[in-house]
């Protein structure tokens, strides 16, 4: 919390001058007020003295303008950072970690946590800088005035604070429930916005809604604890401050009728009471509000305290001699136990083309992930041209590897933003050609400013997969890892992808996994996954003689293709 306070301090510094000038300012009235009083039964008031007051009301409410603007401003400049933070560390976190949670908690703490944590700085601040310095003050004076009053009225507050001050503590247990179940709810509707054409086909609107509003319901049964909190503060506030007041007013008046205080000293300490009063009920206020900002920074604090995956390292040096462009040596990882990657051994050799294939669900996907190091291995380890990838900079490291998802998932802007994630240098005419070369001329005929909605709605599964392609022809990467990269092109369009391989290869590595064995039998290697081991490696060929499970693969995509081919036979 502190740390986030520095980098503003000189604006926290200027808001703590003009609070205590203010709190100076307001402390001066009574005082001035006194003799007033005192003097106005035997003289007519003395102007200079009207004048002061004046005066002392004018400067402190311009004072009071100034912290707030002060104190506004530095808290709105802590959430930024707070928020810029917070995003980075977020988008750093281990991929497994991001995958196992549900992104809209995350969304809340960066928003509804933060501005939490945002009112309490501008209020909490404001409030209880000046309410502490104007209650000692006025304090002080009371006591100048009359102690034994002032002793009566302190005992009556302090009463109060410690009956509040239980409540308080349990408010900051039950805001810190109320913001959890605010990320519950976000979630719940993040992801049934996210797969909203599920729910639409299936007409499953109601069910979703139905658990929405059962986490609104809990959000609210959370929200009323809080209230209930609130709430009983309020009536000990009443009482103690309604009550203080009674006693000043009895005994004040019978010691003005006796003749031990005069009238003046009377107003004067009534004004101080008001003093002490109303900052209190404030202070006790923001305090139960500084308790609901210290349970959203606490769960801002969780996240900003998880690990990212490691930062910095080694630069990756990229091909250099004649050394494997990727290898994993005895690797493994693991989703969940019997569920991942087991002892894998595989030497991807630089400038060759090497495909994966597999049965479905059985780690192809997980391997190409190990490849591009966004899982790390749980046992063994990924070299990246000859370097292990655990002393290379992770992200130095990705740049040298293009990896296209399967399905080619696209940012949700524009075709712009997704070809510039090759290279930010990039200038139109470069992107209209790869565009153009991979069958998108279409597309990029409405302009590279063409939207794509969140998950890539305005393109095809296809044409995403194009754009991913065009991506590669725009990439400086010394490897490209294709995840069954013409899943969804008709044939014609596969021609291009076979031809653009060819292309790439001239200069790259390229890994590619497919369920297309005919075009799988050009590549240099052919690895076959199986049940999360790799059961063969080698060439068509070689693999036909000595691999059960590549033979019943090719069998499978033989009898697929011939009746596609004759659909007389189905
Ligand atoms: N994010 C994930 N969390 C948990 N299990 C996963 C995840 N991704 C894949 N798996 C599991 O790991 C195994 C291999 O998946 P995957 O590598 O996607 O297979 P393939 O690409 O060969 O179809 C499957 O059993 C799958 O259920
Ligand atoms: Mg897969």
């Amino acid at each position: 919390m502190l740390a986030l306070l520095r980098p503003h301090r000189r604006r926290l510094l200027a808001a703590a001058v003009v609070t205590l000038a203010a709190s100076g300012l307001a402390l001066v009235q009574p005082a001035v007020l006194q003799s007033l009083v005192d003097t106005a039964g035997t003289h007519a008031p003395p102007l200079t003295l009207v004048g002061v007051l004046a005066l002392a009301v004018v400067a402190e409410s311009l004072c009071r303008g100034a912290a707030v603007y002060h104190v506004m401003s530095a808290s709105e400049s802590v959430t930024l950072d707070l928020r810029a933070t917070l995003a980075q560390h977020a988008l750093r976190l281990p991929l497994r970690r991001l995958e196992t949670t549900r992104r809209g908690d995350l969304v809340t703490r960066l928003t509804a946590d933060t501005s939490l944590v945002r009112q309490v700085l501008a209020a909490g601040m404001i409030e209880v800088a000046s309410s502490a310095v104007l209650v000692v003050g006025s304090l002080v004076m009371m006591s100048l005035i009359d102690p034994r009053l002032t002793v009566l009225t302190g005992v009556l507050i302090a009463l109060a604070i410690v009956m509040i001050t239980p409540f308080a503590r349990r408010l900051r247990g039950a805001t810190g429930r109320y913001q959890a179940s605010l990320g519950v709810l976000g979630a719940e509707f993040d992801s049934a916005l996210s797969s909203i054409r599920l729910v639409r086909s299936y007409a499953a609107e109601d069910g979703r809604t139905a658990r929405i509003a059962t986490d609104a319901r809990r959000s609210w049964g959370l929200g009323l604890q809080v209230a209930r909190l609130s709430a009983a503060v309020e009536p000990v506030i009443g009482i103690a401050t309604q009550g203080a007041l009674l006693a000043v007013l009895l005994v004040g008046g019978i010691r003005v009728g006796n003749g031990e205080l005069t009238l003046g000293a009377l107003v004067a300490f009534l004004v101080y009471l008001f003093m002490v009063i109303l900052p209190t009920a404030q202070l006790l206020g923001a305090l139960t509000r500084i308790q609901a900002g210290v349970a959203a920074l606490a769960r801002v604090d969780e996240l900003m305290q998880e690990p990212t995956e490691p930062q910095g390292g080694l630069p990756c040096a990229g091909p250099g001699g004649v050394v494997p462009a990727l290898e994993l040596v005895r690797a493994s990882f693991e989703y969940e136990p019997g569920r991942g990657l087991y002892d894998v051994d595989l030497v991807v050799p630089s400038g060759q083309h090497t495909a994966i294939v597999g049965p479905s669900g059985s780690g192809k996907s997980t391997l190409l992930s190990l490849l591009q190091r966004l899982y790390e291995p749980t046992d063994g380890e990924l070299r990246v041209f000859g370097d292990p990838a655990a002393l290379l900079d992770a992200r130095s490291l990705r740049r040298r590897i293009d990896y296209v998802e399967q399905n080619a998932p696209a940012l949700a802007t524009s075709l712009r933003d997704n070809l510039l994630l090759a290279d930010p240098g990039l200038d139109d005419a470069t992107m209209l050609r790869a565009l153009a070369r991979v069958g998108l001329a279409g597309a990029a005929e409405r302009g590279l400013e063409l939207t794509i909605g969140d998950g890539g709605i305005a393109l095809s599964g296809g044409e995403r997969q194009r754009l991913a392609w065009a991506r590669l022809l725009l990439s400086s990467s010394d490897v490209v890892l294709l995840d069954e990269p013409t899943s969804n092109v008709d044939t014609a369009t596969e021609s291009v992808f076979d031809a653009l391989v060819q292309d790439l290869l001239a200069q790259r590595t390229v890994v590619t996994v497919s369920h297309r064995l005919v075009a799988v039998r050009s590549a240099h290697q052919i690895v076959v996954v199986d049940e999360g081991r790799i059961v063969g490696q080698g060439t068509h060929s070689e693999l036909l003689d000595d691999c059960p499970t590549y033979r019943d693969l090719v069998a499978h995509d033989a009898a697929r293709l011939s009746a596609a081919a004759d659909p007389a036979r189905r």
